[in-house]
């Protein structure tokens, strides 16, 4: 399972890709402003620089003419960027023309089986079904994620990627690796909290403990 970071934050990311464990980053708009980054271009570039997996950066326009544009513009900043589009008809018909030529594209705000199935039929690079936003809405987001891949192994042709987004805690993640999704976007406080155990803690405090006891030095 591949892991990605949802956030701008650059310091964040420098110090989570240090760990070597992450496999590329996603951003939005909510997240470009939270980061109080003056130039998104620059930001996406100077993450492209870090990471060299994919690097969501997504379109700020709603409709097609725009999205286009924006989103060949996004995709010259560097390799590794796959342009972010909503998942509206718009949004579609955009990332069907971009992967044709090639470009990495990650169908974002996907909340049924359905358009999950649209944004592979438009070649999406990957789908993000939002599991969070739905838990928060009384229904079950990790049962999408269930769905989606479950449809996506009956139908081989699929090349997209499932990326779960909107991950609150980590039995979020944990569920959606028994399920055999590809990808999970994860908040950095979320991929802090998979370190922990307190047994680790524990277990780690005393053998710091009697190794003191011993005197000795590795180094
Ligand atoms: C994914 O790409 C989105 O940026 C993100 O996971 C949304 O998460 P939220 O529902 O916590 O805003």
């Amino acid at each position: 399972m591949k892991f990605f970071v949802d956030t701008a934050d650059v310091k964040e990311i420098k110090d989570l890709a240090a760990t070597g464990l992450l496999d590329g980053v996603t951003t939005n708009p909510s997240l470009v402003a939270k980061s109080g980054a003056p130039s998104f271009l620059k930001l996406i570039e100077e993450i492209c620089g870090i990471v060299s997996g994919p690097v969501s950066a997504e379109v700020a326009a709603t409709d097609y003419e725009t999205m286009i544009k924006e989103g060949r513009k996004l995709a010259n900043i560097a390799k590794n960027v796959a342009v972010k589009v909503p998942l509206t008809q718009d949004g579609l018909r955009v990332c069907k023309e971009l992967t044709d030529d090639g470009i990495m594209v990650n169908v974002t705000l996907c909340f049924s089986a359905a358009q999950a199935i649209l944004a592979a039929k438009a070649g999406a690079t990957f789908i993000s079904p939002f599991v969070g936003r739905l838990d928060d809405i009384g229904q079950d987001g990790l049962k999408l994620i269930e769905e989606i891949v479950t449809i996506y192994q009956n139908y081989p042709d699929f090349e997209t990627e499932v990326l779960v987004a909107s991950i609150r805690h980590p039995i979020h993640l944990t569920e959606s690796a028994k399920m055999g999704a590809h990808v999970a976007t994860i908040p950095p406080d979320v991929i802090r909290k998979l370190f922990a155990h307190p047994l680790t803690d524990k277990g780690l405090a005393a053998f710091v403990d009697d190794w003191k006891k011993t005197g000795q030095t590795i180094l």
